[in-house]
């Protein structure tokens, strides 16, 4: 049986579908009823996380299986770190909630690498408990990206995040029973998005 994180929750989607902006809603909302909340997010604020940042913005070229390699080992830290950890603040009695996680590395890894590879990378984590699956259209995610004027990172294009979005659906359809996954149509409005992950998880 793998190992489920009771108060673990995690968000997903495809780049651009506002997961972080939900996740800043959860954390308030949790925080004024008197949950202690950790949030976080996947590449980590953490050096391992900056130099993952480095690469997607392409100041630093790697071979996308050193970006497994990487996100793999920026995530055993995120869980383990002894200090800081995922694990430590569940232990401490917090909600975790993560800005992604390793659905994250099977949905985007698996297209330019080996994807028996990137399964294996990562089959040694736990499951969260929910999964919240933030599910927008390529075409409103891509006009959104380019609606923020940003440079875009390597994997902010079309054809890619049509890949990622069915590889997303390839994951969910395999979770362990005792991981939920939540999906939101992300065609709704911020409000209505995060009325429904309220209602869903029940808080
Ligand atoms: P994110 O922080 O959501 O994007 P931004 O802050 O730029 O809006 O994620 C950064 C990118 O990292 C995103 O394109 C998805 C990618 N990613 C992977 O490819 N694999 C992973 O395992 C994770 C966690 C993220």
């Amino acid at each position: 049986m793998p190992e489920i994180l009771k108060n673990f929750w995690v968000l997903e989607g495809l780049d651009g579908a506002g997961t972080t902006t939900q996740l800043k809603n959860l954390e308030k909302y949790l925080d004024d009823k008197g949950t202690k909340v950790f949030r976080t997010a996947e590449p980590t604020v953490y050096e391992t996380g900056r130099f993952i940042r480095k690469v997607l913005g392409g100041e630093i070229k790697v071979p996308q299986s050193t970006i497994a390699y990487l996100f793999a080992a920026d995530r055993d830290n995120h869980i383990n770190n002894p200090e800081y950890g995922i694990k430590t603040h569940l232990e401490a009695g917090e909600i975790v909630i993560s800005d992604r996680y390793f659905f994250s590395s099977f949905a985007y890894q698996s297209i330019g690498f080996d994807g028996e590879t990137v399964k294996m990378l990562n089959s040694r984590f736990p499951y969260p408990e929910f999964v919240l699956y933030v599910d927008t259209p390529v075409e409103d995610c891509i006009s959104r990206i380019e609606g923020r004027g940003n440079e875009k990172e390597i994997y902010e294009k079309f054809d890619y995040q049509v890949k990622v979005r069915d590889n997303y659906e390839s994951i969910f359809s395999t979770l362990p029973t005792g991981c939920t996954l939540i999906r939101v149509d992300g065609r709704l409005t911020r409000e209505e998005i995060f009325k429904t992950l309220v209602r869903e998880l029940g808080i």
